[in-house]
This record gives C-alpha cells, structure tokens and sequence, in this order.
C-alpha cells in the first residue's frame, strides 16, 4: 500500500540483499521509522516486542528470522534452534508455526552449503504469497459489500459504515491487509465507505496502526473507544463489522485481539453481519474448540497500567493510568465462537464459519482427500 504516496510493504530484503528491513510498528503512528534486522536474535526481538505485528507479517518475519540464522550458521542444530526460539516468541498466532514448518520443510533436506540461498527465496515466496492471498481475500471481500452497499444504497444510505477491531490492515500483514483488504478494493471500485474503527485497549493497534493506515490510504473513518460499538449497532450506525483473526479452528471458532467476541455478541443483538477475513495459512486444522485449546497469549500488566502517546511539546511518552499498588492482567486475545460469526472470508472464496463450510474450500482438508 502506499505511505506519502510511496507503494510500500511492511518487510523486504534490504538493499544490500543480507539484512532485512522492517517497519518499525512501535513507532508508528507518530513517525514513520525503518529498522534492521541482521540476526536470529533480531528476529525474534521483532516479534516478542512487536515492532512486527499481525499474524501474517510474524509469519513473514519468522520466515526471514530463520533465514538470517542459516545465513550465520547453517548447520541441522542452528536450523532447530532457530524454530525453536522463533516459534516461542509469540503463542497465538498460528501463522508462526506454519511458516517455520514451511521453512524447515524446505531447507531440511538441503546440504547446508546450500541452505542460506534456499531460505532468503523460501521467505521471499512465503512473503509474496502472503501479498497475493490478501489481494484475493480483499476480491471475495468486496462481493460482501458490494451486496451490502446495494441494500443499503436503495434503503437511501450514502455511505456504508463498517466496524473493525485492532489492526488487520496491511501492517498486520506483508500487504493488502486481511480485514482491511475488502475496504481498499471497495474505495477502489468506488464504494463510499467509512469505518469505525476501535482503539483497541491496551496496545491501541486501532487508534494507532488502523487510523494511520486508513489515512494514508484517504479512507474515511472515525477512531471510537472500545466500548462504543454496540451503542453505534443499537442506532444503525454500523453495517458490518470486518475483523481478522490470528487463529481459526478447524471448526470456524475465531481468536483474535481482545475485545472481538465482545463486538461479536452485540452485533448478533443487533443483526448486524460479522465477518472475519483470514489466510488459509490461519486455520489450525488440529483443534475445534478454540475456548478450550487456543493457547492466550498474557502480555506485560505495564501494557495496562500505562499509555502511550504523544505529549503537546511533540515528545512521545508513557504515562501511568493506574495508582501505584493496583494489579493488572493483560490477556492478548479471545475466542468468538463460530455460531457468532456471519461468514469467513478467505482467498478461496466466502463461507460458513463452520467445518463444512471450511472444508468446502479447502477440500485437500478432508481426512478421506
Ligand atoms: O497483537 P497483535 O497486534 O499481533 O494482534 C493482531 C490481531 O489481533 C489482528 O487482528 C490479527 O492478527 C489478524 S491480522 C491480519
């Protein structure tokens, strides 16, 4: 997508072809900043600090994090300790898993003199592929609010109004973005649309990436608090509520950012549709209850308990919103199960967010395939 008018990804091999460059996401919104990273320990920095972030981009930055380890070191031990360290550095997102199986897969059976150029084009194609998904994603997308904006058009509306959570635009991904892709297609085909997006306690992805996002891109949208959406759906404000997910059960059941299932629940009190935009690459094909076997990731309480911002004087810096001796908890994700969800959007088409509708695009799936 474009920053300043510039096309723009969130990860790419730097110039000199051995480092690669990342957005620095920490910085953001107030400064857009590029950092380095050279190492398997800057990978898995990236990550666990979340200068990166989203599900598919910590799939890419793992891909590339395991690259620059065999790019030192090459050998069948540094090739397991580097999955090893990069797969803990965040526990939710599946997305991380299945990139460094990928990764291994490739690599695995290679002599080590020839590991280091196997894995910079493995990663290389896991990042295209991930561009070339949410391209897709935002197509199948479309059709969802072309359908919607129809209705609404000849119920008299002049803007359809979409509801998001965190930030599951293309900085959550390598481009496109999942969520967010249907909205760039649908600014693009001429669809006015306006999103209201959540500032999404504690870490603000919405207020901070979402917002920022949306603005490079010229999209309409409202920057509300978490606690707004419902208020919005009881007064017919919000059409449809678009989110994406860092893990999606065999089953449909769909963990994302804390605070979705919340929003999943007063849009089915209000009959308003809930869709979730996810990569194949999501889905964990080995679990059905998410409730019960999606691990959550808890981050820093300090997540909580501070706020970070810019000062008038155009500093930025963290405050303390609590008194001193309160405790915090800070759970990263939740579970909205499939029964609240209107339909999953993925590259290969829209479906129920059940067993039969996801295997009905991804038959391969099937035990007896
Ligand atoms: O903690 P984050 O910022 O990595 O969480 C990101 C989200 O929850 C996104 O909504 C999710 O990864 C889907 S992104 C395409």
């Amino acid at each position: 997508m474009n920053v300043e008018g510039k096309p723009t990804r969130t990860i790419w091999v730097a110039a000199d072809g051995l480092g690669v460059d990342i957005i620095d996401q920490t910085r953001l919104p107030h400064e857009f900043a590029v950092a380095r990273l050279d190492t398997l320990e800057d990978a898995e920095q990236a990550i666990r600090d979340m200068w990166v972030r989203g599900a598919p981009l910590i799939g890419a930055t793992a891909a590339y994090g395991m690259a620059l380890a065999v790019r030192a070191d090459a050998s069948d031990r540094r090739l397991d300790e580097a999955y090893r360290r990069l797969v803990a550095t965040r526990p939710t997102a599946i997305n991380l898993r299945w990139a460094l199986d990928d990764m291994l897969a490739a690599l695995r059976p290679l002599p080590p003199v020839m590991r280091p150029a196997a894995a910079y084009r493995q990663a290389a194609r896991i990042a295209d592929d991930d561009v070339a998904i949410n391209a897709a994603i935002g197509e199948n997308g479309l059709a969802v609010i072309r359908r919607l904006w129809k209705e609404r058009q000849a119920a008299g509306a002049d803007r359809l109004n979409l509801l998001t959570h965190c930030n599951a635009g293309w900085l959550a991904t390598v481009d496109w973005g999942t969520a967010l892709a249907p909205v760039y297609k649908a600014q693009l085909a001429g669809i006015p649309v306006h999103v209201w997006v959540d500032e999404t306690r504690p870490r603000n992805q919405g207020a901070s990436l979402t917002a920022r996002e949306l603005n490079w891109q010229g999209v309409p949208h409202t920057v509300i608090v978490d606690n707004a959406g419902g208020h919005l759906m009881q007064h017919g404000l919000v059409d449809l509520c678009i989110v994406g997910t860092d893990r999606t059960t065999a089953s449909g059941d769909v963990c994302n950012k804390i605070g979705t299932y919340l929003k999943a629940l007063a849009a089915k009190d209000n009959g308003v549709p809930f869709y979730v935009a996810l990569p194949g690459p999501t889905i964990d094909w080995t679990i059905d209850d998410g409730i019960k076997a999606i691990p959550i990731e808890e981050r820093n309480p300090s997540e909580v308990t501070h706020l970070a911002g810019r000062a008038d004087d155009g500093r930025v810096t963290a405050v303390q919103l609590t008194p001193d001796g309160s405790p915090a908890i800070n759970y990263g994700f939740d579970v909205t199960p499939a029964r609240l969800v209107t339909g999953l959007i993925t590259e290969r088409g829209v479906c129920p967010a059940s067993r039969d509708g996801l295997l009905s695009l991804y038959p391969e799936r099937r035990p007896d395939a």
